[in-house]
């Protein structure tokens, strides 16, 4: 078997339609555009945790987007309460357009009349603002602020892309006191590629490094196996790292950034303790603590917000994902008093506290607020963690961890291919499905050899052992095939 590899042109014999938009899209976006994939799906309609190709196949979702549809894709109850917050008129999905196509859109003899508008929340306000914005920021504090470790979270600073609310939270921290110049990341952490977010992911040996930023450990081979949790960890190391760099740099040590758990750097999720110790330093040295939860929040840990599952009280959260169940939008939550360090426009672009955003955070927060949906993760943990477990008697995966209903399995090698061919294979097994052609989506490996398995939150029980039966049958399969071929070469 040839493995997929990062330049192979994607397309799956018997998908016409799905080739043909692949290839509209190779020919005229940049690879660049997009994380490299096997599978490539077409997704033509999704409901709930399905999605469908356009050839009519139907697919368990176990990314969620990418951590971002949490309720599900396309939730009614969520949908109406959406649209009831933008004040839309249930009459404009009825009403039939008077030119539905582009070829005849005004401009090509459609004379304007003057009346083709209705009344409704605008869908942009800059440089003003909007009863909505305000009902959303209320409510978003409120909620941050009732769970334990939320209490230093009053004030809210909007954006559309988690990678830009880090950026502001950083520009926050670094206004504050400008004599205090210097961060301290968490090495192979992910927040983003774009600006003062690029600068704090990764470590000091990737190039092109920002030397305001310092980076610390995080557990990774403490915590490479779910199992290992149970052992206590030993914390002196990252102690004294903490400690060497406040000798070396002291008050310039302005704030330090870390995830919960290294999502993209191949889920590692640490006991509660590392991060007590990160708060404790912070707390001793007046560093601004802040906890990036732009994948981790609205209940991805099993808790709504990922501090209360590590007990720590952060300076700011920042949050993305989630926050908008699939509508763009992202949000720092923090200490007032820093933020104020910013004036006029320093923090401002096109995008933050529009409307539509705003609206989504109102509808995803009903929803949490109304449903067991927290609860519900939590009961789904097990399952999930015994499933994939159950992967590890194929012996292409050697190692699963992660918690509420985000997990990490990493693979390992098989023959002559690596562990990360036999991640992409994996993926592709997953995608084809069985022979009903009923599949499973996956993201594409990451941190070379990891898969990441984070279905949205709603699953149902009976879906989920479904679909783990089905991710047990197509790796079982892919083993046989693997073993076969390396036996016959
Ligand atoms: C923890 C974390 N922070 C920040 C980001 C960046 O978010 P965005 O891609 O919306 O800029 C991500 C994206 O995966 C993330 O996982």
């Amino acid at each position: 078997m040839i493995p997929h590899t990062e330049f192979s042109p994607i397309e799956f014999s018997g998908e016409q339609r799905s080739n043909s938009v692949r290839l509209t899209i190779a020919r005229q976006e940049p690879v660049a555009l997009r994380t490299f994939t096997p599978s490539q799906m077409v997704l033509a309609r999704s409901s709930g945790v399905f999605h469908w190709t356009p050839e009519g196949r139907r697919l368990y979702d176990y990314s969620s987007g990418v951590l971002v549809a949490n309720l599900g894709h396309n939730p009614v109850r969520w949908m109406q309460r959406f649209a009831r917050y933008m004040g839309w008129p249930p009459s404009l999905q009825a009403a039939t357009p008077p030119e539905s196509s582009h070829e005849s859109a005004p401009g090509k003899g459609t004379k304007l009349a003057g009346d083709e508008f209705f009344s409704a929340v605008t869908m942009t306000a800059y440089n003003a603002i909007t009863p909505i914005e305000a009902e959303a920021v209320k409510r978003l504090v409120k909620n941050v602020q009732s769970w334990p470790g939320g209490k230093r979270l009053d004030t809210v600073m909007w954006a559309a892309s988690g990678s830009e609310a880090v950026q502001k939270a950083l520009w926050a921290c670094l206004h504050r006191d400008t004599s205090r110049d210097m961060i301290l990341a968490t090495r192979h952490g992910f927040h983003g590629k774009k600006g003062l977010a690029g600068a704090v992911t990764g470590s000091e040996s990737d190039h092109d490094r920002d030397m305001r930023v310092k980076f610390i450990g995080f557990p990774m081979d403490e915590v490479d196996d779910a199992s290992r949790l149970q052992q206590p960890l030993d914390l002196t190391a990252y102690r004294n790292e903490l400690d060497g760099l406040w000798n070396q740099f002291g008050r310039r040590l302005n704030c330090l950034i870390t995830e919960p758990y290294l999502g993209g750097g191949g889920s590692y999720h640490p006991p509660a303790a590392y991060h007590q110790l990160l708060e404790a330093f912070c707390r001793e040295h007046l560093i601004l603590f802040i906890l990036d939860e732009v994948q981790a929040n609205f209940g991805r840990t099993g808790r709504m917000f990922a501090f209360e599952a590590y007990g720590i009280e952060p300076d700011f959260v920042v949050l993305g994902k989630g926050l908008g169940n699939g509508v763009p939008v992202s949000a720092v939550v923090g200490r007032g008093d820093v933020m104020s360090a910013l004036k006029y426009g320093e923090a401002s672009d096109t995008w933050s506290a529009n409307p539509l955003g705003c609206a989504a955070v109102l509808a995803t927060l009903d929803e949490f607020e109304a449903t067991d949906v927290l609860e519900h993760t939590r009961q789904l943990t097990p399952l999930f963690l015994a499933g994939l477990n159950r992967l590890k008697e194929t012996s292409l995966v050697a190692k699963v961890r992660g918690e509420g209903l985000v997990f990490g399995i990493e693979c390992a090698d098989c023959g002559e291919l690596t562990s990360q061919q036999v991640a992409i294979e994996i993926v592709r097994a997953a995608y084809l499905g069985n022979d009903e052609g009923e599949g499973i989506h996956l993201l594409g490996p990451l941190a070379g050899n990891v898969i990441r398995i984070s279905p949205p939150l709603v699953m149902t029980f009976d879906q989920a052992r479904a679909s783990l039966g089905l991710l047990a049958e197509v790796v079982s399969q892919l083993a046989e095939r693997l073993r076969g071929a390396a036996v016959a070469s």
